[in-house]
């Protein structure tokens, strides 16, 4: 085939590509210049993984810790790195400062959810959390917060972080917003299979679709953890394929969402790949 054959096909495809994929943008006036061809490169992004992995605030040894948990009667207790609670409990926690940052599970955002509340009061802020739900099992940490007028930076060295498991009778699993993720698995990073756990004591084993059978956890290329889900850490093309995790609780078994494990080379390799490929298209 001729290079300006093959060009001109790449070209058509992206604008068709550009055309179905925008349907909504179409009925309204053109700007001008909107319909020049847009750089490749544009095109050729991967997606990336719907849950974003978040970083772990934990904090190490060199941070002070300012985090306390309000106990009733006005009892104060610092929170241990992980608490067991159950759902239809409220928390309420306290960081020391002035101007303290917070973070906790981005569903209660999400639905900006009332049963959440955070004041920052002269000394200290407060977050309470009433009637947790399933879905709030997460880390919650906060941080102090240095500012000059607007601008404001974390303090590295003062701050408080918990995992706080909201145990429930019926939902073993901390709710997904769907009943179907897509994970990938890339052979230069761990991949999680986020079905975490509402109750860390429940015995949790990971099972492939098909053909149907368990997958052997050995605690090294695949381990669990139930703060994040099963972790493989050196993912390989034949372990893709649709995968649920099943949790049991005092005997009673139950399964999560579905998982489609989908297999993709580093996300620069296959750019560059794309890459040179128009190149030599062009020049050959
Ligand atoms: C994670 O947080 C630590 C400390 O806050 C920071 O040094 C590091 O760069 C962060 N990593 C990523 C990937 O954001
Ligand atoms: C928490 O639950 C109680 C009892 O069901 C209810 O009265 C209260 O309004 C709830 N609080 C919030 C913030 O939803
Ligand atoms: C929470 O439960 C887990 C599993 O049963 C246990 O290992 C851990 O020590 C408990 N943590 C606290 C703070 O009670």
């Amino acid at each position: 085939m001729k290079p300006w054959l093959l060009l001109s096909l790449l070209l058509l495809q992206q604008t068709l590509q550009s055309a179905v994929g925008q349907p909504a943008k179409s009925k309204r006036p053109k700007e001008p210049g909107e319909n020049r061809i847009k750089p490749s490169n544009k095109k050729v992004k991967t997606r990336t993984p719907k849950l974003k992995e978040r970083n772990s605030t934990e904090p190490s040894p060199k941070v002070s810790s300012i985090m306390t948990r309000v106990m009733e009667k006005g009892h104060f207790q610092k929170p241990t790195a992980t608490l067991n609670l159950s759902t239809g409990q409220s928390i309420e926690l306290r960081c020391k400062g002035n101007k303290i940052g917070w973070s906790y599970p981005p569903y209660l955002d999400t639905f900006k959810d009332t049963r959440l509340s955070i004041k920052q009061h002269e000394r200290y802020s407060q977050l309470i959390l009433e009637n947790a739900t399933a879905a709030d099992t997460g880390e919650y940490s906060c941080w102090l917060l240095l500012c000059n007028g607007y601008n404001c930076k974390k303090d590295t060295s003062k701050g408080g972080s918990t995992y706080i498991f909201f145990a429930d009778k019926e939902e073993f699993f901390v709710p997904a917003p769907s009943y179907f993720e897509v994970v990938y698995l890339s052979p230069d990073k761990p991949a999680v299979i986020p079905c975490r756990v509402t109750n860390p004591s429940a015995k949790v084993t990971l099972h492939q679709e098909f053909p149907a059978e368990e997958i052997k956890v050995d605690g090294t290329n695949i381990i669990y953890d139930a703060k994040k889900g099963f972790i493989y850490q050196h993912p390989t093309s034949d372990q893709k394929g649709v995968v649920y995790c099943k949790a049991e609780s005092r005997g009673t078994p139950q399964i999560s969402i579905k998982y489609q494990l989908l297999y993709v080379e580093s996300k620069l390799i296959l750019r560059d790949l794309v890459h040179s490929r128009i190149l030599s298209m062009s020049f050959s």
